[in-house]
């Protein structure tokens, strides 16, 4: 049975997934911290993180201390299927993976990540690339966070867990 949901969060999309999940399925989320006071070994747990590069944050964390019966990876790229599986494939992953679009936020990206996040931004341009739609979402940032997109790592967790 599944204990909580854990969640690595740095400007909040994914811990908005995360506490809709948990009111959803009425189980405790829980940060990387609170995780350690709350959970024992070996819990079964879900995990939520946002991706960085292609790797999903802070998995190492988590690994080999809980019993993570799914991850649920929030990026600002689309959810196209492809992506999802290099993400998969780059994360070397035994259990499902539910990919969930979060955003840009300016307003809380601070530092090196807003740098990186800015440069990309322009690279895209710079490139002339045709996806007008992801250069305006560097660019400006974006918020794609919606309960909809919980839907399918819902019924998982109902189904198989
Ligand atoms: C340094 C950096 C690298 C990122 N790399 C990726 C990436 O490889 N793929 C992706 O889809 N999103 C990427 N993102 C976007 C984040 O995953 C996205 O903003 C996510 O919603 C952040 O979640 P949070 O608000 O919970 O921190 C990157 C963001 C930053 C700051």
């Amino acid at each position: 049975m599944i204990k909580a949901i854990i969640y690595n969060s740095n400007t909040g999309h994914t811990f908005r997934y995360a506490d809709m999940l948990s009111k959803k399925l009425n189980v405790p989320c829980y940060s990387l911290k609170e995780a350690n006071k709350f959970l024992n070994k070996n819990d079964e747990v879900i995990y939520l993180s946002w991706i960085c590069a292609g790797r999903i944050t802070k998995v190492n964390k988590v690994k080999n201390k809980y019993n993570i019966k799914g991850y649920g990876v929030v990026g600002a790229y689309p959810a196209d299927t492809e992506y999802i599986k290099t993400v998969e494939k780059a994360n070397n992953l035994n259990v499902p993976l539910f990919y969930l679009r979060g955003g840009i936020d300016y307003n809380k990206l601070k530092g090196i990540k807003r740098k990186i996040v800015q440069m990309v931004g322009k690279v895209l341009e710079k490139a002339n690339s045709d996806n007008q739609e992801l250069i305006n979402i560097f660019k400006n940032g974006a918020d794609f966070v919606n309960e909809k997109n919980l839907d399918e790592i819902v019924s998982y967790i109902r189904k198989e867990l």
